[in-house]
């Protein structure tokens, strides 16, 4: 079952009900001002960092769900309703909500009424801006009334959910122009120079400023008795909860509409510029953002400019292949996702609370690989922070905090997959770019810039920690865990609420990763890659024979006979062996070890990918373990701890699915790795809503296995490494277009169904128009020609100065 339906000209996914499963979000924001944005108009906005800078309140554990948001309430008559339906939850008379790229738009009708709203973050500036226009379809005059609805928080989300015996008297606003504008001004006396305003571009009729005037004792915003009554209190907050709300009586003739932009904004204030009179706050900023967006065609512009930017965007990486579903994902919605993931790392979604993980250092650098091509330079600036973040001996910290960009002590290091995924993100920015001088960065270790060393230093760091930290089998240490954060084998946490990540000592010296040793010959060789270009031979040697070690490690004590082991524990046991009871095969050795060519050539990756589709396969996807734990194993730490069927306990884990899919690429079987892609696609998934319940137009991180009661229902949507990665599946292995250091390689692994398709591409300043005849084969390249000159290979030349390539690639 669907609720809504792609529009894919205009980039947006259109919800036909409110009554979806679960709230269906969207993200509002580009730089530094963020908001999350529901289908039913729930969710909350921050500057830069939504811990602490959250400047509106949201309930995470409220029931009813989705609770507060930026409510608009119309009152007609008798009748009260809102346009994205809650929080009133009248029964509309129609409803659309669209989600776009970086917009969000409802058009919702009520008793010949019409609301339309437009909210949208602008390009440059630190607001949201939300356009209303109601127009009477009646043919006679109506008299409605519009309300607004914000309620602030203090600042400091965490603080603002607990600290209620300080926070309940320190609420401070001001009020201008006769209510139009709302300025929330909490701790603005003190420490901070920072606040908040809510203003429209129109005079209004009534104002409130504290909550429980509005809303009235024992009431939601589901009931607020100024609504109901038709008329603000003017009320002014001294403490307890600030809120801004504005009251507009809007007559309008039959045919008539009326529109008014109101702007949610964050101002800054120089510290020595702060006060424009004693207790008053310096408005100046705050009256200049007002004044830029106070009329309609100074916001339909700055959409414009939004819908320009995104366009831009999407024009880098450009697939027609006449599927539909492929091309919208492609085109639109993966990589929306993927910027996404940039922009938030794991720290707010509706799943992500905002005030726990920071940016994640593996996360990050997996994210990267989604978004390198779209924003070569902040990616470039994003692998300086997170190397930094790095310690000397090349570990490091699991987390930073995107406001200060330090390492997390809470958390701190120990994950021993963390240095690796630097060399990933390295890779692939200098592959994408060119861009060598990044090696040549100097960059501090854990933020200390007299301990720095160039990038290249940080890259040999984290290389060296794999290969000086290895267990009795020669396979890589893993130390608090790999990937998977809940395979802690030198954890033994027996009472609850102990960290499972951190607990325990977390340098065990026995409990190996065959996952790390994936890893390592994959990002190892691009280590070596990158040496070799910096012309140091002697140590891209070392490096090779460094990684044949551990090679060599996997293929013996890494495997098991008819698939990859996934680890030994602390007593050196087989985790994710035929000897197991329970967990006898993981995914991630299997598609992370054939896809760094482990044991392609000995016959080992062929049978480890059968038994991948014989064990784990299902029809949502590939679980990440079978049999489930069914009960709690001291030595395996966090993963057993989950029901069987969930997360990393048998749950189908939407993340490492992509790299089973490339590794059957690497094997050639197009037919199955697009089977793969499929199974968690969300635009092959979306007739499924009922089941799947979260939005069909991103990845979620976790659908729920075999074992589970809700098979095949996802959670955790959009905040997750699985966007980068099937982006990077689909984009650069199934339709194959790979960017190497010596230029764009050409190496479709597609179905044998799958017909001819073209591509644009651009790449380092030139546009590469590709395209490709399958002749039914799955893979391998027959004839490639470019600009009308035969090639050998799969590698477009790169000639300096040429800014249109015309590729023709056949198969078979
Ligand atoms: C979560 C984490 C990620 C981890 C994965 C598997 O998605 O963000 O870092 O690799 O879980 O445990
Ligand atoms: C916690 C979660 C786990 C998640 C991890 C991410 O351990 O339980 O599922 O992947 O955090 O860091």
């Amino acid at each position: 079952m669907k609720y809504g339906y792609f529009d894919d000209n205009a980039l947006e996914y259109v919800i036909t009900t409110p009554k979806t499963p679960l709230p269906w979000i969207n993200y509002l924001g580009n730089k530094e001002f963020f908001s999350l944005i529901s289908n039913t108009c729930g969710g909350y906005t921050f500057y830069k960092d939504a811990k602490l800078l959250r400047l509106t309140r949201y309930r995470y554990n409220n029931v009813p769900y989705d609770n507060n948001g930026k409510y608009f309430f119309i009152k007609d008559g008798d009748t009260v309703w809102n346009p994205g339906w809650q929080p009133v939850k009248t029964t509309l008379d129609s409803y659309e909500c669209r989600h776009g790229l970086g917009y969000s738009t409802w058009v919702s009708t009520k008793n010949d009424i019409e609301a339309k709203v437009l909210t949208f973050v602008p390009m440059d500036d630190n607001c949201e801006v939300s356009k209303v226009t109601l127009t009477n379809k009646k043919s006679s005059d109506a008299n409605i009334t519009l309300f607004s609805y914000v309620e602030w928080c203090l600042w400091n989300a965490d603080d603002d959910m607990k600290n209620f015996q300080r926070n309940l008297s320190t609420g401070e606003v001001e009020v201008t122009d006769g209510g139009s504008v709302i300025y929330h001004k909490t701790e603005y006396r003190e420490r901070r120079n920072h606040y908040a305003i809510y203003g429209v571009n129109t005079k209004v009729d009534g104002f409130d400023t504290s909550r429980d005037d509005f809303l009235g004792a024992y009431n939601g915003p589901d009931s607020p008795d100024a609504v109901a009554a038709g008329k603000c209190t003017n009320s002014m907050a001294s403490g307890w909860s600030p809120i801004a709300a504005h009251q507009i009586n809007v007559s309008l003739k039959p045919g008539e509409s009326k529109t008014f932009v109101f702007t949610l904004g964050y101002i800054e204030n120089p510290e020595d510029d702060k006060w424009e009179a004693p207790s008053v706050v310096n408005k100046k900023p705050a009256v200049a953002m007002l004044a830029k967006y106070n009329n309609e065609a100074a916001v339909d512009a700055a959409l414009a400019e939004l819908k320009k930017y995104w366009s831009e965007l999407l024009s880098i990486y450009h697939v027609s292949s006449g599927n539909e579903k492929v091309d919208r994902m492609v085109n639109i919605w993966n990589q929306y996702q993927c910027m996404v993931t940039f922009n938030m790392s794991r720290s707010a979604s509706y799943y992500e609370s905002g005030i726990g993980r920071g940016m994640g250092f593996r996360d990050s650098c997996q994210d990267l690989l989604g978004f390198v091509h779209l924003i070569p330079d902040r990616a470039r600036q994003r692998i300086i922070d997170i190397a930094s973040t790095q310690f000397q001996d090349g570990s490091a910290y699991h987390q930073y905090q995107p406001l200060t960009k330090k390492g997390n002590s809470d958390i701190g290091s120990g994950f021993n997959d963390d240095p690796l995924w630097l060399i990933a993100g390295t890779s692939a920015y200098i592959r994408e770019t060119g861009d060598l001088s990044i090696l040549d960065e100097m960059v501090p270790f854990d933020n200390d810039m007299s301990v720095a060393k160039t990038l290249m230093g940080h890259l040999k760091c984290s290389f060296d920690f794999t290969a000086t930290h290895k267990g009795p089998h020669g396979l890589p240490l893993i130390g608090r865990a790999d990937w998977n954060d809940c395979l802690n084998l030198n954890c033994f946490s027996e009472h609850p609420g102990e960290s499972f990540q951190t607990f325990g000592p977390s340098e065990g010296p026995v409990a190996e990763s065959v996952f790390i040793a994936g890893m390592f010959v994959k990002y190892g060789e691009e280590y070596a890659e990158l040496a070799e270009l910096k012309g140091d031979t002697a140590e891209a040697e070392r490096a090779r024979a460094e990684i044949k070690k551990v090679y060599d490690a996997a293929t013996t004590a890494g495997w098991d006979g008819e698939w990859f082991v996934r680890a030994y524990d602390a007593n050196s046991n087989k985790v994710g062996s035929k000897e197991c009871e329970e967990g006898q095969i993981y995914i991630e050795p299997q598609g992370f070890c054939v896809l760094a060519g482990i044991g392609v050539k000995e016959g080992l990756a062929e049978k480890a990918l059968k038994s991948v589709e014989e064990r784990l396969d299902t029809k949502y996807g590939i679980m990440i373990l079978q049999p489930a734990y069914t009960k709690y194993h001291l030595e395996l730490g966090e993963v057993s701890s989950y029901p069987p069927g969930y997360k990393e306990n048998a749950g189908i884990f939407c993340h490492n699915n992509p790299w089973v899919s490339i590794a059957e690429t690497v094997l050639g079987h197009g037919n199955r790795a697009f089977d793969i892609y499929k199974k968690t696609c969300p635009a092959y998934v979306e007739e499924i809503s009922d089941i799947h319940c979260t939005e069909p137009y991103v990845y979620s991180q976790m659908v729920a296995g075999r074992d589970a009661k809700f098979h095949g229902q996802g959670k955790n949507s959009w905040l997750t490494g699985t966007a980068a990665w099937t982006f990077v599946n689909i984009s650069q292995y199934i339709l194959g277009v790979y960017p190497t250091h010596k230029g764009l390689s050409i190496n479709p692994c597609v179905p044998e169904d799958f017909g001819d398709f073209t591509l644009t591409r651009k790449f380092r300043g030139a546009t590469y128009n590709i395209s490709v005849k399958q002749n039914g084969a799955q893979k391998g390249i027959s004839k490639l020609t470019v600009n009308g000159k035969e090639v050998e290979g799969n590698i477009i030349p790169y000639e300096e100065g040429v800014k249109e390539y015309t590729v023709e690639a056949i198969l078979g």
